[in-house]
């Protein structure tokens, strides 16, 4: 090979040099960094031979050529270590994490649908001005009963199976107590909705849990009127169900609302058909209202000569059951991934 390049002419040792150092970039690995080495640097190599072959030159060639010689080598000797150190090191690396594999899959957790429809129901009221108050779980019997125009004895206690820590402290059976606290807190107007979760010692079943979620509403100020309440809410349900449902309202019993209430939705699955979700009726029970009774108003020190207001307090599960056509309450209190994950 070697003798193929003629070694005579500073030209060619230019030529040669450049060769040379394009080959060194294509060293890869050890057998390419070993084939360069014989090529180049071994006892036969070029550069070897060309130092050789300088004792047959005429005197004066030999001095400028074996400079020249000398040069190049001392360079494709200290570029070919560079070159071969990288080749090792990039042949050694840790190969074990590959990142052109596709990534592990990775779940990203999502709110539970009650708390879907829970905020849902929060961001329409809210956007028409009502704001949002919390009250506890554990409550007293006044809140949770007296103050709601349901003394003791009273008949309609049976309507809801109460846990009772002790005589006088229960589990509120519904967020209707949360009405009372912010009367208590605010002057009138008031505009309110008031989540959270209850509790009612029923057997468990498809149908009833002992706990549950409801919303409840509460506007307060001069001359509201009965027309307000149906306005509000058949807005509601249009903004919530579909833009055109219709609802209706039957006549119904509160001890904290007079009237009392209980409005039924357009079924949005069958529109009034009748399908299994509305059990043939083409209607749908979603809520309880009514106007506050006054003597709810006179239990806060409200004025009910000069304020009036209407109320209302619905289910969430139920709205989750039916907006789903889930048929199975408890589902929402079992955490199976499964069931969560389609939400
Ligand atoms: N608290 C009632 C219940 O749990 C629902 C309800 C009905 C709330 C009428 C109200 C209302 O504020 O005015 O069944």
């Amino acid at each position: 090979m070697s003798q193929e390049i003629n070694l005579h002419t500073p030209q060619s040792l230019d030529k040669l040099q450049e060769t040379a150092l394009l080959e060194l970039e294509a060293i890869k690995n050890e057998s390419s960094a070993e084939e360069f080495r014989i090529k180049y640097l071994g006892k036969k190599g070029i550069l070897r031979l060309l130092l050789k072959s300088l004792g047959t030159m005429a005197p004066e060639d030999r001095k400028v050529m074996g400079a020249k010689a000398n040069t190049i080598r001392a360079l494709v000797e200290s570029k070919f270590q560079e070159a071969h150190w990288r080749s090792n090191t990039e042949d050694t690396r840790d190969r074990s994490f590959d990142p052109g594999l596709p990534g592990f899959p990775f779940h990203q957790g999502s709110l539970h649908p009650l708390m879907q429809i829970r905020d849902e129901i929060r961001d329409i009221f809210s956007s028409m001005g009502f704001s949002i108050d919390y009250g506890p779980e554990v409550e007293t019997d006044y809140y949770n009963f007296e103050a709601l125009n349901t003394p003791a004895h009273h008949p309609a206690r049976d309507m809801q199976d109460t846990f009772y820590i002790d005589e006088s402290i229960v589990l509120r059976t519904h967020t209707s107590p949360v009405q009372i606290r912010v009367m208590e807190g605010q002057k009138p107007p008031i505009r309110s909705i008031m989540p959270g979760r209850v509790y009612r010692n029923e057997e468990i079943s498809s149908r009833s849990y002992c706990l549950f979620h409801q919303v409840e509403g509460l506007y307060v100020d001069e001359n509201v009127s009965f027309a307000d309440l149906k306005g509000t809410l058949l807005a509601f349900s249009r903004r919530f169900f579909d833009e055109k449902t219709e609802i209706k309202i039957r006549p119904s019993f509160f001890p904290f609302t007079e009237p009392s209430v209980e409005i039924d939705v357009r079924c949005f699955l069958c529109k009034g058909q009748g399908c299994s979700i509305c059990k043939k009726t083409g209607w749908l029970e979603v809520l309880g209202a009514g106007m506050v009774h006054p003597n709810v108003f006179k239990s806060v020190g409200i004025d009910p000569e000069k304020y009036t207001g209407f109320a209302f307090g619905m289910g969430i599960e139920r709205i989750a059951l039916l907006k789903y056509g889930i048929d199975d309450i408890r589902l929402f209190y079992e955490n199976d991934a499964r069931f969560l994950q389609q939400f």
